[in-house]
């Protein structure tokens, strides 16, 4: 238990949902409240990465602010916590240009995350993807950019869901190839921190992960949504044909998911295997019901916390204004040492 540099990011492409709940931001408050007091925490909202997909300017000014208002909520203190948005520093764009130098096509090439933005199975490659000018530079590189994010603080730990392993050991890789390549120790190797929390699976497709990017709404429940709206989508869920509840994850995806949920949420902390003993032989329906009452419990006082937060336009300012200053006298040290260590 010794002090170290806690960095993780999200996209300011709509309010979280509880896949970003459970999997990130309860991670990111609970690391906040146990860290050794000397331990950095650096949170970032990566508007840059949100670009990805282009949106109206006023729409992205609202996204980024509902972001700040969403990290508020969950409990991140500004004074114990750098928050900030990634745009705000430019280093972190001087220093994805730096690692992608000696950074692999080869290697990004094989990542999936391209490949599940655009629909593309896991095993299709860039052969003609450029040329019709389906998959823009931006996508591709996008996990260089977050090796940037992560390497300018000189981050000891990164906590992520499940779904962001392979980009972790990405990372590494470009610490690698740009150490060995200067013959320096300059760039710091992270530990990935997956939350242990299970991932979070679509609503209405329990086959895919709850994401902000997949088009139907209905496939989500936010932080911010009332307990009527929770209560409507979890009754929606996709589950199967049977009419009681097991837990199965194999054979039954969605009910799976939502004793997953529930298991995420309860107050005793117990695991999906035993909420789904414990539930044998009850009704799909009273299963959804009481998912739907526990997360709705949970999130009162986020819900509440957010409404306050987005209204408050001055304090989400304060809040930017203080994050990019911290975050701009950590990463001007960083790249001072690569600079040097490239001879600029
Ligand atoms: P999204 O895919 O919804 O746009 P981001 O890419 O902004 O989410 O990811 C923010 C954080 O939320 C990451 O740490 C990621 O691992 C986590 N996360 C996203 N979706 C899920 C999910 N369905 N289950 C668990 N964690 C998730
Ligand atoms: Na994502």
């Amino acid at each position: 238990d010794v002090p170290g540099v806690i960095f993780s990011g999200i996209q300011p492409t709509g309010e979280p949902h509880l896949g970003n709940y459970l999997g990130a931001l309860r991670q990111w408050k609970r690391l906040q409240d146990t860290a050794h007091p000397k331990t950095k925490l650096f949170f970032c909202i990566v508007d840059m990465h949100a670009i990805t997909t282009p949106r109206p300017p006023e729409e992205m000014q609202e996204l980024r602010w509902k972001m700040m208002a969403s990290l508020l909520a969950v409990g991140l203190d500004p004074d114990r916590c750098t928050i900030f948005f990634q745009s705000t520093v430019p280093q972190h764009a001087e220093l994805q240009w730096i690692l992608s130098c000696t950074a692999s096509t080869g290697y990004l090439s094989r990542m999936t995350q391209w490949k599940s933005k655009l629909n593309l199975g896991e095993n299709a490659t860039l052969d003609n993807l450029g040329a019709k000018g389906l998959l823009k530079h931006g996508l591709f590189s996008y996990p260089v950019l977050q090796a940037a994010d992560i390497l300018l603080y000189r981050t000891t730990h990164v906590p992520v869901g499940e779904d962001q392993r392979q980009h972790l050991e990405f990372t590494r890789e470009c610490v690698t190839n740009f150490n060995h390549t200067y013959k320096t120790k300059c760039l710091v190797s992270p530990q990935t921190l997956i939350s242990p929390t299970r991932r979070v699976m679509s609503l209405t497709k329990p086959g895919d992960k709850m994401s902000k990017s997949d088009l139907s709404a209905k496939s989500r429940i936010l932080i911010t949504h009332s307990p009527k709206e929770i209560a409507a989508r979890i009754n929606g869920a996709t589950t199967d044909s049977l009419n009681t509840v097991t837990y199965e994850p194999e054979a039954r995806p969605g009910v799976a998911n939502l004793i997953s949920i529930m298991s995420g949420f309860d107050p005793q902390g117990r695991s999906p295997e035993q909420l789904g003993e414990e539930m044998q032989g009850y009704k799909i329906r009273e299963l959804k019901e009481a998912v739907a009452r526990v997360v709705s419990d949970q999130l009162a006082e986020v819900r509440e916390r957010y409404a306050a937060f987005e209204s408050d336009k001055d304090k989400l300012r304060k809040v930017s204004v203080q994050g990019t200053e911290k975050a701009t006298l950590q990463a001007g040290e960083t790249m001072a040492a690569v600079r040097e260590a490239i001879g600029f």
